[in-house]
């Protein structure tokens, strides 16, 4: 049977990817395309899909611009219901003939609207509705074949509708959490406007995900880059599943690992019947990055140093493929699309040499966010210690010093991670937190301990709350923990003379520090 299925134009947004998240959480199937697509090949798509409606993205761009992202315009005319998001919504009626202009305000972050109709996406709405935007240009005059829908002070036209076809507009993002009746907006886009039924379940990825892998590699050995976080644990497991004995699961000790990192990997992998082999390369990675304080630059550094010990462990045993548990908001993040803004290069993407010696690189869950990674390690029954083990970057406590990485930072770094995690464990607060850790940052600062001056580090906590890290609130932990923690890292680590809690969402920080 076909899926129903919401095709996503992507124009850019970082938040395109997550507007395909939301709409398979409401468990019909989606899937992001260029936005260059014709309606030919929108036909042909309808060949395995069933596209009952299509989604135009943000992005950053002015539709003002040279060379800003456009739309074949006859999208509009293919009768299948169209809903345009903050600079999709502004395409829409630029290419309508209305007009679009830089707006006197610039509006970031939470902002509330008026809703002047309650109908059609914003069926079942309040009046006053919690919103998020993040835009420079605005609509301010329709066609006269479209109608306002709602306002807010700085945006006199903040969405719309077509009076007799199925076109919508918010220049609002209804996908990120900190829009409060988002998932309302959405679903009543995705059942009342688009009809659509609820037939796409993450249980049959799976199957599929296994025959890609046999297919990619056939009779030949493979490696898989095992960190021991969720995700390349399904990865390590699915390919295990596909070409059985001729995965080998490489663990590489950077340097940069929590505390008892190796251990824990060893452990788990030792029940789940998959070849382990621990490489330990910490001296050769400290010595790459001396010396190094860009963050990029130590991303890329770090991203190199991994494929070429992968290379070679991979000519040792004649594997000629590599397995990577790269996630979908790796990607998004490290810029991979035509018109979005790079934010950082996630080791495991863009900080791949250009050159590699593997004939190919498999990345099972390409697609996924982490939340369907988990709920599908359930299905495989992969211990509840890995599916539920905080996210950690690839390049691990080297992007949590800022600036220059030495033994001692990290060494002290990893010490005050611990800390943070105990004193969170013991909580009950832990269950609502998506990561907590430590970062040490750059800046010394004087404090005073047995009555001696000392001139020492400071470490920050950062704790947030999300659902698939693409946003993320700081966590609101009690002061009682605060204290607790701040009283034992300047208590055990005596280099450390200050201890500060970053307050800030994601946007505009983002979660690592680096
Ligand atoms: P940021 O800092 O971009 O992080 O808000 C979003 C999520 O991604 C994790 N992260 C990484 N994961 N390789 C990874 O596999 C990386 O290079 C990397 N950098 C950040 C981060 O911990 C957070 O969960």
């Amino acid at each position: 049977m076909k899926p129903d299925t919401i095709l996503v134009l992507d124009l850019g947004g970082q938040y395109c990817h997550l507007i395909s998240r939301r709409i398979r959480e409401q468990q019909v199937y989606s899937e992001i395309i260029q936005c260059d697509v014709t309606p030919k090949e929108i036909e042909a798509l309808n060949k395995k899909l069933n596209v009952k409606g299509i989604i135009l993205s943000g992005g950053p761009s002015s539709v003002y611009t040279k060379n800003a992202p456009k739309i074949d315009s006859r999208i509009l005319d293919l009768n299948i219901p169209i809903l345009g998001l903050c600079y999709g919504h502004q395409l829409i009626i630029y290419l309508s003939n209305g007009k679009v202009k830089l707006g006197k305000k610039q509006e970031y972050g939470v902002t509330y609207i008026t809703v002047d109709k309650p109908v059609g996406i914003l069926k079942n709405l309040n009046q006053k509705e919690k919103v998020w935007m993040s835009h420079g240009d605005i609509v301010f005059e329709l066609p006269d074949e479209y109608e306002i829908l709602a306002h807010t002070n700085s945006c006199p036209i903040a969405a719309y509708r077509h009076k007799k076809r199925s076109i919508y507009g918010l220049q609002w993002h209804p996908e990120v959490i900190h829009t409060d009746n988002g998932t309302q907006m959405l679903k009543n886009y995705i059942f009342d406007i688009c009809k659509c039924h609820a037939n796409w379940k993450t249980e049959e990825f799976v199957e599929k995900a296994i025959q890609k892998i046999k297919d990619g590699i056939g009779n030949k050995k493979a490696i898989s880059a095992l960190s021991g976080g969720v995700d390349s644990s399904l990865a390590t497991i699915l390919a295990s599943k596909a070409i059985g004995k001729n995965v080998i699961a490489v663990f590489v000790d950077n340097g940069f690992m929590r505390e008892g990192e190796a251990d824990f990997v060893r452990e788990v992998f030792k029940g789940l019947d998959v070849e382990v082999t621990l490489i330990n390369a910490k001296k050769r990675f400290f010595e790459k990055l001396r010396g190094s304080k860009d963050p990029e630059k130590k991303r890329i550094i770090i991203g190199n140093e991994f494929i070429a010990v992968f290379e070679e462990v991979a000519r040792n045993i004649k594997a000629e493929y590599l397995i990577q548990g790269t996630i979908y908001p790796d990607r998004i993040e490290s810029g991979i699309r035509n018109h979005s803004e790079k934010i950082k290069t996630h080791h495991n993407v863009g900080g791949i040499p250009s050159k590699i010696e593997f004939k190919g690189i498999i990345e099972p869950l390409k697609d996924l966010y982490k939340d369907e990674v988990r709920k599908i390690a359930e299905t495989l029954e992969l211990p509840q210690k890995i599916i539920w083990r905080q996210p950690f970057p690839g390049p691990g406590l080297a992007v949590r010093v800022t600036g220059e990485v030495t033994e001692e930072k990290v060494d002290i770094v990893r010490k005050a991670d611990k800390i943070v995690e105990e004193e969170i464990d013991k909580s009950e607060i832990k269950r609502k937190l998506w990561q907590y850790f430590a970062v040490l940052i750059d800046t010394k600062s004087t404090g005073v301990k047995g009555d001696v001056r000392v001139y020492g580090y400071t470490i920050v906590i950062r704790a947030v709350e999300s659902k698939e890290a693409m946003t993320a609130s700081f966590a609101k932990i009690p002061y009682d923990i605060l204290e607790k923690m701040s009283t034992r890292i300047t208590n055990e680590l005596p280099s450390v003379t200050r201890v500060v809690f970053d307050i800030t969402h994601k946007p505009p920080a983002t979660i690592e520090w680096e």
